[in-house]
């Protein structure tokens, strides 16, 4: 049977998730993170809460995979669009994933891992395929008038928030929080396909290809990182964050 591990960034994704396990669940803690293992609908999982950027998405990536056997992992959590087709509320599930802050260059090739020999990670076809339906079901029907009731009325009258999409593409991660119409400039020039900025995506890619262990990385849209990225992210946080994620992997840990 196959392991799937579930990371996310804040309590408040997992909570529902942890919930579901029930008095089956086990906790065992591994380089200060607690990774909680039991089923859910029937499937294995272990959930972990990662922390911030590329070094603690590396470090329970890796744990996921050496000390408990995942097949495959799935990360949730917040991004800032950098696309200008992409809003506050919009869903990006990542299909490539590329490191903006690495540079070492005259050595390598800018955004290049050095020695690896590749800047671009390539996620799962069919497990983005499965998001794509879970994200969909959850958006349908009454689900998406409860979170846009949620972050309404101002969200809806601030941002035009009325459609939420779901967009594919790349994800551009990096350890820093972006928040400047210049820094997110600068991303748009670097990279002019990329849909949104955040601060652990491309690092499980790099971890994933390097194991050979299938990934996929969805992203909520909470700010557009500009100067009002840091009071939008605030915004976001607890509950639509929490109810897009957990709904979105309860609909995929179903089917
Ligand atoms: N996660 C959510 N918003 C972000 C931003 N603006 N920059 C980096 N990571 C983010």
């Amino acid at each position: 049977m196959k392991t799937i591990g579930i990371i996310a960034a804040l309590p408040q994704e997992i909570a529902e998730l942890l919930e579901k396990m029930g008095s089956q669940m086990t906790q065992q803690t591994i380089g200060m993170r607690t990774f909680y293992i039991g089923e859910i609908q029937g499937k294995k999982c272990v959930i972990v809460l990662a922390r911030i950027g590329k070094v603690a998405a590396s470090a329970t990536c890796t744990t996921l995979i050496q000390t408990f056997g995942v097949t495959e992992i799935i990360f949730t959590g917040l991004a800032g669009a950098v696309s200008q087709a992409v809003n506050i509320g919009d869903i990006v599930i990542g299909t490539e994933f590329c490191q903006h802050d690495m540079n070492a260059e005259p050595l390598f090739p800018r955004h290049e891992i050095p020695l690896l020999g590749r800047d671009v990670f390539q996620s799962d076809v069919a497990l983005n395929r499965q998001l794509q339906r879970s994200t969909e079901q959850f958006l349908s029907g009454e689900s998406q008038f409860s979170l846009v009731r949620m972050i309404a009325p101002t969200a809806i009258a601030d941002f035009g928030l009325k459609d939420i999409k779901i967009h594919h593409g790349l994800i551009v991660s990096g350890d820093q929080f972006i928040s400047s119409d210049e820094a997110v400039g600068e991303l748009q020039q670097r990279f002019p396909t990329a849909l949104c900025t955040e601060m652990e995506g491309a690092a499980i890619a790099q971890i994933c290809y390097e194991y050979g262990v299938s990934f996929a990385v969805l992203r909520v849209i909470s700010d557009k990182a500009n100067h009002s990225a840091s009071h939008d992210f605030g915004r976001f946080l607890n509950e639509v964050a929490a109810f897009v994620s957990s709904g979105v992997l309860l609909n995929y840990l179903g089917n």
